[in-house]
């Protein structure tokens, strides 16, 4: 094991760091700074597909955003494409994909369905010729993700995946922390997200759903935005709740993981691991705005950082090192990020030709490694991971 040679002083050029972090830690941009001056002139037409839920969050994200203009809300549940058009004066409701795409024309399909539909609704939208931002996950497969990816490069579109949280300022923080060599070598990391599971819809427990493309999401896309790609997975997963009831539905039989672990190797003897599930009390549950206990740790022999908060929703960061053990508080200003931006970030992007932090490589790691954790589980062995992403993370 290499312990002399610090795997994170490297990615950024330590007087670039400097001249940077005064800046950008004060107020961390929602996109990357680039040449292009942002404008709300041009705007991006929009179609959301999926009135559930999440689209309770992002319709008036959406609404505030000065790059877009909703053009078309789709879903199978009519009524509730219905609903959504008339609250947020969206000129045009569809009962699904084929009307949409065949109706008035718009730019970026925002894909908020069940999980189990995206891909395929992805790639109708990519062969129409539409932007897409998609809840997570973007495919089922990694394998189906990367063809997703590709399509869209040959008909010169963009595709993009939730979750968004690279963008944070505590990610920021994190990433710039480790970049600068002050935990020393790292060794390890941890983090942990779960409530006790959604009662609005089945799909969270069938096949294609579960607790890590829902949940362990966040925290694996956290860690390899922090410690880079990982190399092999090793996991256990288990159902702890075999039967559930579902609004409107009753009771139904839980056939994915509700409940999973999940160790990264991120190589250079950096290991990370992450807990997720269904199952968790959590005395907030799904609240964020006053939960303040630690979710997420990253350790070095010179350093210990935990991020209050999830990582979704992130408070501050807290800091302990050789030089100063007394554990100091970072990046608690107030700030603009928040989890459901991932589809105005994208519209944004299309407008001004800015970069968001986030990256469908990334996304599709992430993918990776959640059927990997799966193939684990199953064969009870280290499963090897083949993908990559562009890391340092571009903050
Ligand atoms: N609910 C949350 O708090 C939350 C937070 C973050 C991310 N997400 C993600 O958002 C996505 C949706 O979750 P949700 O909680 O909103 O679920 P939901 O069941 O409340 O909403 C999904 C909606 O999609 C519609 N739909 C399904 N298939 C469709 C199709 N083929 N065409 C058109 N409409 C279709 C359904 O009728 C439903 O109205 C999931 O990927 C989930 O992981 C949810």
């Amino acid at each position: 094991m290499r312990t002399t040679e610090p795997h994170f002083s490297i990615p950024l050029n330590r007087r670039g760091f400097l001249r940077q972090s005064a800046v950008a830690l004060a107020a961390a941009p929602l996109l990357a700074r680039a040449a292009v001056t942002p404008s709300a002139s041009r705007k991006i037409r929009v179609g959301v597909i999926g009135c559930g839920s999440v689209s309770r969050m992002y319709f008036p994200n959406l609404t505030a955003c000065p790059f877009v203009e909703l053009v078309a809300a789709c879903d199978i549940r009519p009524e509730r494409a219905k609903a959504a058009a008339e609250k947020f004066r969206i000129p045009n409701h569809y009962p699904g994909i084929e009307r949409m795409l065949a109706g008035a024309p718009f730019d970026l399909l925002v894909n908020l369905t069940d999980m189990q539909e995206h891909e395929h609704l992805n790639r109708q939208a990519i062969e129409a010729g539409k932007h897409v931002w998609s809840e997570k996950p973007i495919a089922n497969s990694h394998a189906a993700g990367q063809e997703l990816l590709a399509l869209s490069r040959t008909k010169g579109l963009r595709l993009w995946g939730a979750p968004t949280v690279v963008q944070s300022p505590q990610f920021a923080f994190m990433a710039k922390t480790l970049a600068a060599g002050t935990l020393g070598q790292v060794a390890s990391a941890h983090a942990s997200y779960g409530h006790l599971g959604p009662d609005w819809a089945a799909f969270f427990y069938t096949k294609g759903g579960g607790s890590l493309p829902d949940l362990g999401v966040y925290n694996l896309t956290f860690l390899t935005g922090l410690l880079g790609p990982a190399r092999s997975v090793t996991a256990m997963t288990s159902i702890v709740t075999p039967k559930r009831s579902i609004q409107g539905k009753g009771e139904m039989t839980v056939t994915e993981e509700d409940n999973a672990m999940v160790l990264l190797d991120h190589g250079h003897g950096v290991l990370s691991h992450i807990e997720c599930g269904f199952n968790y009390f959590n005395p907030n549950d799904h609240a964020y705005a006053g939960q303040d206990h630690h979710t997420l740790s990253v350790t070095g022999r010179q350093g210990l950082m935990k991020l209050a908060g999830y990582d979704w929703g992130p408070h501050a960061v807290d800091l302990s090192t050789a030089r100063e053990p007394a554990f100091k508080r970072h990046a608690d200003a107030k700030h603009d990020y928040v989890w459901e931006n991932g589809a105005s970030l994208c519209a944004e992007c299309l407008a001004t030709g800015k970069e968001p932090w986030f990256t469908p490589e990334h996304a599709l790691h992430v993918v990776e490694i959640i059927v990997a954790a799966r193939e684990s589980q199953a064969a009870g062995k280290h499963v090897k991971l083949s993908s990559t992403f562009k890391w340092p993370v571009a903050i």
